[in-house]
């Protein structure tokens, strides 16, 4: 993060004769950006060609970081409308490259999600998408704080490389029918600036700017549709469905606006995805999917995603039907084989599909168990993640190196019956300590109580 310039009362360069020294910035091209901002300050709504002046002016060094951040805290206070959203959005695409992945015949598609604990549906989506007819070029992310990135877990599998040049990806995709990669410095990098700049002066909760930020990445990849995974509850982002729903709306109208066909469903995170939480095991359960097992709540959200893709892709138009061909295709081994063939490309040791056991392992397992009888009611998301980001599997700050064994796996999920003394959880850690140190957080994210909880759905609804 580039650190704030003083601004002084009276600046050195207004001074006769004083050459304007690099570190004060230009007004922006247009109006000046003092003005924008107090347009927005003050209600007011920002022209598309304003907005383009102000990111590009921004990227320049034109308008500095304190300008921008006035500007995000005016957006975040007084919102955008939607043509300023979509004004945003493309003017953070235009900031850098866009994949037009020409040789790739098939419908490009791809999901995004707003990430969870537990949520390791990527790696087992794409390659059932791609088994079905469909091109997935999918650029993930890394994880932060309570959440886990597909990126981390894709490098739990021995030599798996996640960065690729463009050329490359593009093969992979045409081959393969999908490939799975972090974000270049090429795509939307005004959004990389941006981001920077949210995360530390309070402005990420802003929905035209989150909107804004996941469209213009996605779109730079060169997509012809897009499904988003809006997650809600107490591990997600967006902690009530109203606010999901309403992500979720303004995503899919944006990204509609914006030549991209996109759907959304909003998916439940009151408590962690699958069974697992840590890269390699996570690694190991989405492997357990494509090979038609697998968590059921897992595979309802992966096959609900993976039939809005087809949906969208024009293979399969109703949503039951995909859902059948992606698990025929998962019980087949057809998604695995492509899984597989991924990897390959990628450098990694495509064994791990048929021999998950190869995966990185923990030397040491610690049992957390039930202290007393009943059901469990209830696992709390956030304990949980943050439990395995302090085993190892996940960053405090973006600088921090994973461990790729290390995680939490749940023995016992919600509306399990358990006698006092069964195993709630497993700690896979570096030492005993490590595990000593995070023990009493599992067992304190259960809630054990008599009588048989509610069923919970994962699937809540469809957006788009
Ligand atoms: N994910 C993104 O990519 N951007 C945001 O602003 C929030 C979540």
């Amino acid at each position: 993060m580039p650190r704030a310039r003083r601004v002084d009362a009276a600046p050195r360069h207004r001074r006769r004769g004083a050459t304007p020294p690099r570190s004060i910035p230009r007004p922006a091209p247009g109006p000046a950006a003092a003005l924008l901002i107090a347009r927005k300050r003050d209600g007011g709504a920002l022209t598309a060609a304003e907005l383009d002046g102000l990111v590009a002016g921004f990227l320049r060094g034109d308008v500095a970081d304190y300008q921008m951040a006035a500007f995000l805290m005016a957006a975040f206070l007084r919102g955008l409308d939607a043509e300023e959203t979509v004004a945003l959005t493309r003017a953070m695409l235009r900031s850098g490259d866009v994949l037009e992945l020409r040789s790739v015949r098939r419908p490009k598609v791809d999901k995004h999600s707003t990430g969870g604990v537990g949520d390791k549906v990527s790696l087992c989506l794409a390659p059932l998408v791609a088994a079905a007819g469909a091109a997935v070029p999918m650029i993930s992310g890394r994880g932060l704080g309570h959440t886990g990135g597909t990126l981390d877990k894709l490098e739990a599998i021995p030599g798996y490389r996640v960065a690729l040049d463009a050329a490359r990806f593009e093969q992979i995709v045409r081959d393969v029918g999908c490939s799975l990669i972090g974000q270049t410095d090429r795509l939307a990098p005004a959004d990389r600036r941006i981001y920077a700049l949210r995360d530390v002066t309070g402005t990420v909760e802003s929905i035209p700017l989150i909107v804004a930020s996941i469209l213009s990445k996605k779109l730079a990849a060169g997509l012809g549709g897009l499904v988003l995974d809006v997650k809600c509850g107490r591990g997600a982002f967006m902690k009530t469905r109203a606010r999901a729903r309403a992500l979720a709306t303004a995503l899919t109208r944006v990204g509609g606006a914006s030549g991209l066909p996109t759907t959304a469903l909003l998916t439940d995170m009151d408590t962690p995805l699958g069974l697992t939480i840590g890269n390699a095991l996570e690694t190991k359960e989405a492997i357990a999917v494509l090979h038609g097992g697998g968590p059921p709540d897992l595979r309802a959200v992966t096959f609900a995603l993976g039939a809005e893709m087809l949906a969208v892709a024009g293979i399969e138009r109703d949503a039951a039907r995909g859902r059948d061909r992606l698990a025929r295709l998962a019980e087949s081994g057809a998604g695995a084989e492509v899984f597989a063939r991924m990897i390959r490309a990628h450098g990694g040791d495509a064994r791990v599909v048929a021999e998950p056991d190869r995966l990185p392992r923990a030397p040491v397992v610690v049992e957390v168990s039930a202290a007393r009888s009943g059901h469990v009611h209830d696992l709390d998301p956030m304990a949980l993640g943050l439990a395995a980001m302090a085993l190892g599997a996940g960053r405090r700050r973006a600088e921090d190196v994973v461990d790729p064994a290390v995680g939490i796996e749940l023995c016992a999920p919600r509306g399990v019956e358990v006698a006092r003394g069964a195993p709630l959880a497993k700690i896979h850690a570096r030492t005993r300590s490590d595990a000593g140190a995070v023990a009493g957080a599992v067992a304190a994210a259960f809630r054990v109580a008599p009588g048989r909880p509610r069923a919970a759905r994962r699937v809540l609804e469809r957006v788009g």
